[in-house]
């Protein structure tokens, strides 16, 4: 029975990919795809969904969300994903529309129709998540999981603190991260460990096929940001990661540790605290991605994204 999971995200270049990823896994349902502000304002971000599922020939459902932060203003990464968000190769002019209503009405109604049974994947921003819980707390327990790309139990990248899916509504994450659902945390100090180098690159290109080219030239303007500001060789698909975590969770190790979301303002504003050394007695409320097997990685995502045309 595969996995019922709603990806909530923001593209993207790695969020286009993730959901790339979770369209071609028979392991996952994918019950719709539900976009928010992040990278790019919303209708960027609802304009690229609908652009990645026409490359993709999916007819899955998508809704827009919220288009700001519960409470501080709002941020966005024009300077990673360029000004279109999915800077890099040519996008098509998708034929298909948004659904009608609000992305969190539809995860409350998923989440009602299939108690226990929904997996949220955000990618972005957590703020149509917390909107949901807000709106029908009755959902909480209904969630079976939530497995996020987001935080880092050591340093950030849109601060020295905080990553920039958590900064952008830290409000909204400490919501998310102090409900009673189990929580696996895709974070930086796992996802850094996936640069899609050039020979990784190379591989989607020799796959010789239309999709394999746009996911080659999403990935090489994907560097551009991450060579010059961290001197790398390529850029971690960090979305992706937690969809693969749903499909091969023997490729990570993960443990279970304290993580608080810091919702005031100041150095460390969006931090996920993590209590790597349980100095602190709390109870451990997260469970962490701590390595991933990057090859393996790797292998899986050129195999799923190797079924497109
Ligand atoms: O910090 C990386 C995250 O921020 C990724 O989800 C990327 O898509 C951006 O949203
Ligand atoms: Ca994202």
């Amino acid at each position: 029975m595969p996995t019922k999971i709603i990806h909530d995200c923001d593209p993207g270049h790695d969020d286009a990919i993730a959901t790339m990823l979770a369209l071609a896994s028979p392991e996952l349902q994918t019950l719709g795809i539900t976009v928010v502000y992040g990278n790019v304002g919303l209708e960027r971000t609802t304009q690229n969904a609908l652009v990645v599922r026409e490359i993709l020939g999916s007819k899955v459902p998508i809704y827009a969300g919220a288009d700001r932060p519960l409470v501080r203003d709002r941020i966005s990464a024009e300077a990673v994903h360029g000004k279109s968000g999915l800077e890099g190769p040519h996008l098509p002019t998708p034929t298909g529309k948004l659904e009608d209503g609000h992305a969190v009405g539809f995860i409350i109604e998923q989440v009602l129709k299939y108690p226990g049974e929904v997996t949220l994947v955000p990618t972005g921003a957590l703020t149509n998540i917390a909107l949901a819980m807000r709106m029908e707390p009755k959902i909480v327990p209904l969630i079976r999981q939530i497995v996020l790309m987001g935080g880092s139990i050591d340093i950030g990248n849109w601060s020295p603190s905080a990553e920039f899916n958590i900064l952008c509504d830290p409000h909204a994450a400490k919501i998310v991260f102090e409900a009673a659902v189990p929580l696996m945390m895709c974070g930086l100090n796992l996802t850094h460990q996936t640069p899609a180098i050039p020979s990784r690159v190379a591989r989607f290109r020799a796959l010789g096929t239309r999709v394999g080219e746009f996911t080659a030239q999403l990935l090489e303007f994907f560097r551009q940001h991450h060579r010059e500001v961290f001197g790398w060789e390529g850029a971690p698909i960090h979305d992706a990661c937690a969809v693969a975590f749903l499909i091969k969770p023997e490729l990570f190790k993960t443990g279970m540790y304290n993580v608080e979301i810091e919702a005031n303002e100041g150095l460390a504003y969006g931090r996920t605290v993590c209590d790597y050394w349980h100095v602190t007695g709390k109870k451990p409320n997260v469970e962490v991605g701590l390595e991933i097997d990057a090859d393996g990685f790797y292998d899986l995502l050129v195999e799923r994204i190797g079924t497109y045309r």
